[in-house]
């Protein structure tokens, strides 16, 4: 997983997906003078002016200046993260996945985590086996009697601990693993110089992760034992805040609508044997973003159903931020009395769960205030609709919005106007609007670094003609660029980078969206007038330098005297010289 793909097949892979093609599956494009037009699909426009130019393998908005390579735009309109972005195209042209670059692991430590996954996955066979055992039979009547059947505890590899207090450390043992390793894996502890096993007496829960990978175990005592749960800690291939329960099941389960997130084990457990498809656990732990990333991308909603204690309410809250943080559609689905989702089916049954409506995150919020607030007194009241103000203001959908805004009159007696002005009214109608995209139309800013207009247009003209690729090697340089940002660029472009390459490197939106109205547009230059404009251009970059080390030449002769004033002094004269030389060159 670690590493970077190599830059060469990153370049094929732009290329054979091409741009024009890549976007075409998500906009209309019309040919027109040598690019093609569309309307832009991350801000709202009637007239296009979306761009697609397939000889830089670039696309670039003129109105909100979003811009990048093929694989940008895959990000942006999938919501993938760079890898995945990058496979979904490589899929889609049939292209093999390369051997990653450069990966932050050294191979030892590579090495040390394929023998601890090697070590996790030959003992939960090991803990499976022991199930069926008769000196083990409490631990499979503890299954039976939480309501499991054969099936699903295989599905899930349940397994149970052995009689002795060591014996699974000795059967991995047998297998030729050593004592650090299984205590690295967090399946054996030493004690008094004596080596145990971690588990005692537990049902025994694989912790198994998208690749299929046994990251570690959770152990569920068979009576009041504490912990209830005991769980592998931090290893060098677990961390509870990364991995999820069942991730390797939703893996397997392709095109869900949603995903269930609930707190426990035995939740996904007894909703997965219902089947009820999609659910996953984090693990007793507040939601991390890391974990809402992963599964963003097996769903587009998320469904959050924490337990009804304040615990969990607050967690629920907590988890819906995240979500909308990382732009994840989320609902919540409370089951009522407080109970947890295994308790609520094996009460009512799974046709119970029909009955259940997912709540909108906005509503569970709403729903949440009200109960922190008297709504019997006008300040309970006000102060309620102040609060609920603050979420509406971030409903995107007017028809949504409206909904809301009407429940909120019905329980302050605001009038409709009022709200809407707490919410934001007046900009409500055009900004909500425009907010359902990604990116506004807005001008862009630019960074010139306190250099003259004609220099920075002497920096953007040579930097499309060296993306044209026709100026002669060796005939502009990095550091003939004044500002650090387009030298940057300059020095990449020398490089022999690709412009899709160089702009799916820059992860600021401001910076690429600079980057790309630059490299977007032509130099203008005919053909063989390109060298020419580029010694333009180095001139005018040429006589800014000289222009500014003159200034602080003539400042320096303020303070001076004498022998040193006039060696300044002539030291201007020869400036001015090498200036008009430059002018007159050629
Ligand atoms: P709960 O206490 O809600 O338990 O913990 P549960 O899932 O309903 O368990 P059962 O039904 O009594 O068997 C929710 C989750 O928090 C973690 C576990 O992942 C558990 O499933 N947890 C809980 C622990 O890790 N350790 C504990 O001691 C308790
Ligand atoms: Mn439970």
């Amino acid at each position: 997983m670690a590493g970077r793909f190599p830059p060469g097949w990153l370049d094929e892979l732009r290329e054979r997906a091409d741009i024009v093609q890549v976007v075409s599956r998500y906009v209309q494009l019309t040919p027109k003078s040598g690019r093609y037009w569309g309307l832009c699909p991350f801000h709202g426009e009637k007239t296009a002016s979306f761009s697609v130019n397939p000889q830089r393998q670039m696309y670039y908005c003129f109105g909100c200046h979003a811009g990048g390579s093929a694989i940008n735009f895959v990000m942006e309109m999938e919501h993938l993260e760079f890898k995945d972005a990058v496979k979904l195209l490589a899929e889609q042209v049939h292209m093999e996945l390369p051997e990653m670059i450069g990966g932050r692991e050294d191979a030892a430590s590579r090495s040390e985590k394929e023998r601890i996954y090697e070590a996790n996955k030959q003992c939960a066979r090991f803990f499976h086996g022991q199930l069926w055992k008769k000196e083990n039979e409490q631990v499979l009547a503890y299954l039976y009697n939480r309501g499991l059947d054969d099936s699903v505890i295989r599905t899930f590899g349940l397994g149970s601990t052995p009689l002795r207090s060591d014996g699974a450390t000795q059967a991995m043992r047998s297998l030729g693993f050593t004592d650090d390793e299984l205590v690295r894996a967090g399946i054996s502890v030493r004690r008094d110089g004596r080596i145990y096993d971690m588990f005692r007496r537990r049902a025994i829960f694989p912790i198994i992760d998208a690749q299929g990978r046994v990251l570690g175990f959770g152990g569920r005592a068979l009576g009041d034992v504490k912990p209830k749960y005991l769980n592998t800690g931090d290893t060098p291939v677990f961390n509870k805040r990364l991995g999820v329960f069942a991730a390797n099941l939703l893996k397997k389960q392709r095109g869900l609508k949603r995903i269930i997130l609930v707190e426990g084990y035995m939740d996904v457990i007894a909703l997965t044997q219902a089947g009820v498809p999609g659910v996953c656990a984090t693990l007793g732990t507040a939601l991390t973003i890391e974990q809402a990333r992963m599964l963003k991308r097996y769903a587009p909603e998320i469904w959050v159903s924490y337990d009804g204690d304040a615990a969990g309410q607050h967690a629920i809250l907590r988890a819906l931020e995240i979500f909308d943080q990382e732009g994840i559609k989320s609902r919540v689905l409370d089951f009522p009395g407080g109970m947890d989702p295994d308790e609520y089916i094996r009460e009512y049954g799974v046709q119970a769960m029909e009955t259940l409506e997912p709540m909108e995150a906005t509503a569970y919020r709403m729903k949440q205030e009200m109960a922190g607030h008297d709504l019997s007194s006008q300040e309970g009241r006000t102060a309620y609709a102040i609060a609920c103000a603050k979420y509406l203001a971030k409903v995107k959908e007017p028809v949504e919005l409206e909904n809301y805004v009407r429940q909120l009159m019905l329980a302050t007696g605001f009038t409709r106007d009022v709200l809407l002005a707490q919410i934001g009214r007046t900009e409500m109608i055009t900004q909500e609007k425009r907010s359902v995209y990604r990116h506004a139309a807005r001008p862009l800013e630019e960074k010139n670094e306190g250099v003259s207009t004609g220099a920075a247009e002497a920096e953007k003209r040579l930097l499309q003609l060296l993306a044209e690729g026709l100026i002669e090697p060796g005939t502009v340089a990095a550091e003939d660029f004044i500002t650090s940002e387009r030298r940057e660029l300059a020095k990449k472009l020398l490089d022999g980078q690709t412009v899709g390459a160089i702009l799916e490197e820059m992860t600021d939106e401001e910076q690429r969206a600079r980057a790309a109205s630059i490299l977007n547009r032509d130099s203008g230059a005919a053909q063989d007038d390109k060298l020419r404009m580029a010694g333009d251009c180095l001139r005018i970059l040429h006589n800014v330098r000289i222009e500014e080390r003159i200034a602080a030449l003539k400042q320096d002769m303020a303070s001076q005297k004498g022998e040193d004033k006039r060696k300044t002094l002539m030291k201007i004269q020869e400036l001015m010289k090498d200036r008009q030389k430059a002018g007159r060159k050629e």
